[in-house]
């Protein structure tokens, strides 16, 4: 547990980055600060390795004080993974996760041998091993700068917008991919990030700055989006936040569709003949979805290229967000819903997506429409 105890920082000049901060990093979890530019975030994260001092209170880690433990014994317990990675240009990647380890007396065997284990974890390619960063692309880069907080196996870790120069696409992979790390390693995080959607999707606990160093609230990433505290917060996490809290509820039984499918190499006679209204899904032997046809123009048998790829494919019972997401993108307008082997099990239309949305709010709503009926 990582806990600020009324933490004050200010700079010389009088800037106040982080004012009276109280709050607690649970063990095990992922606490993410966001909140704007200059709001002390930064500042907040290297208060806990020591890199800059508190002008007032104190941080522990457990039952420890840190500003009594040694600063440099205190930092190799902690891992820091910074924008850009920060890895030394002139180090091999290999190179750069061992600098921990051997920093710690690890022989040479014993930390290429971890450098590499940890490498495969990130999912980076071995054959990178030997390069330097600049052969890297960015996210690459990010992945080696992960790979270095974890290589002596620090039970906590500081991340700085870790993933906020990449790419969107590689972004979300980056998250993705740390989620998967941390359910197997049940480190200590406290992750920042100026992006609300980032820090809903990562957050176990999410506490949002305002400028000034002030906390607006802390609340795990549910409840902030249904009861933000105050405008401040409400304005931060956005109009769509609505929308967004969507992906936290299951999709409850759903009535679905039956539809007809079709296999690749089918003619265009026959998938005519299939459809029902002008959109015809095409399925391979396992019946997992590939994408929609319009029969009528087909002018050859139906193969990949022909597919249009417009739409996601859900999984039944998995978020709401995703089941509305992919009946509204759907080509056809009926959402694409797959079971948990992503084989294929039927349809669904936005208006009954959002019944199913109408009915998981209703028994709050109901109670107190349902008394004056009880009563008569
Ligand atoms: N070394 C410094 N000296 C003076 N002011 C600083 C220094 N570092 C940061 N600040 C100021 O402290 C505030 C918080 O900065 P920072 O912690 O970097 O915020 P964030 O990471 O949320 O963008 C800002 O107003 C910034 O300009
Ligand atoms: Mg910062």
């Amino acid at each position: 547990m990582i806990r600020f105890e009324t933490v004050s920082k200010q700079y010389p000049g009088g800037t106040t980055a982080v004012d009276r901060l109280r709050l607690e990093a649970p063990s095990g979890q992922i606490t993410v600060l966001v909140g704007p530019s200059g709001c002390g975030k930064t500042t907040t994260l290297r208060m806990v390795n020591r890199m800059i001092e508190p002008t007032s209170g104190s941080i522990w880690l457990d039952d420890q004080d840190t500003a009594r433990l040694d600063e440099a014994a205190l930092r190799r317990g902690i891992g820091y993974v910074i924008q850009h990675a920060g890895l030394f240009p002139h180090r091999t990647v290999v190179d750069n996760v061992g600098t921990v380890p051997r920093l710690l007396g690890w022989d040479r065997r014993k930390t290429e041998k971890r450098s590499m284990e940890l490498l495969e974890r990130v999912g980076l390619d071995l054959a990178f091993a030997k390069r330097y960063p600049s052969q890297l692309s960015g996210g690459q880069q990010q992945r080696v700068g992960v790979a270095r907080a974890l290589a002596a196996d620090p039970p906590i870790m500081l991340m700085d917008e870790p993933f906020s120069a990449v790419d969107p696409i590689v972004r979300e992979q980056l998250q993705d991919e740390f989620l998967r790390l941390q359910a197997d390693l049940d480190k200590t995080i406290l992750f920042v990030t100026h992006d609300i959607d980032e820090a809903i999707k990562l957050g176990d606990q999410v506490a949002v700055l305002r400028v000034g160093g002030v906390l607006a609230q802390v609340a795990d990433p549910a409840y902030l989006l249904a009861h933000p505290a105050d405008d401040f917060v409400a304005d931060f996490v956005g109009r769509d936040r609505g929308y967004r809290a969507l992906g936290f509820h299951e999709a409850p039984p759903l009535p679905l569709s039956p539809e007809p499918t079709i296999g690749l190499g089918a003619t265009p006679a026959e998938a005519r003949a299939a459809s029902l209204d002008g959109w015809l899904l095409v399925v391979d032997e396992d019946r997992h979805p590939l994408g929609w046809v319009e029969p009528d123009r087909l002018s050859a048998p139906i193969d990949r290229q022909t597919l249009h790829r417009g739409g996601t494919v859900a999984a039944a019972g998995g978020p709401l967000r995703n089941v509305l997401d992919a009946a509204l993108s759907s080509p056809a307008r009926r959402g694409v819903l797959v079971n948990a082997s992503g084989v294929f099990v039927g349809t669904v239309r936005a208006h009954q997506v959002l019944t199913a949305i109408e009915q998981t709010r209703r028994p709050e709503a109901g109670t107190a429409e349902r008394q004056p009926e009880d009563a008569r």
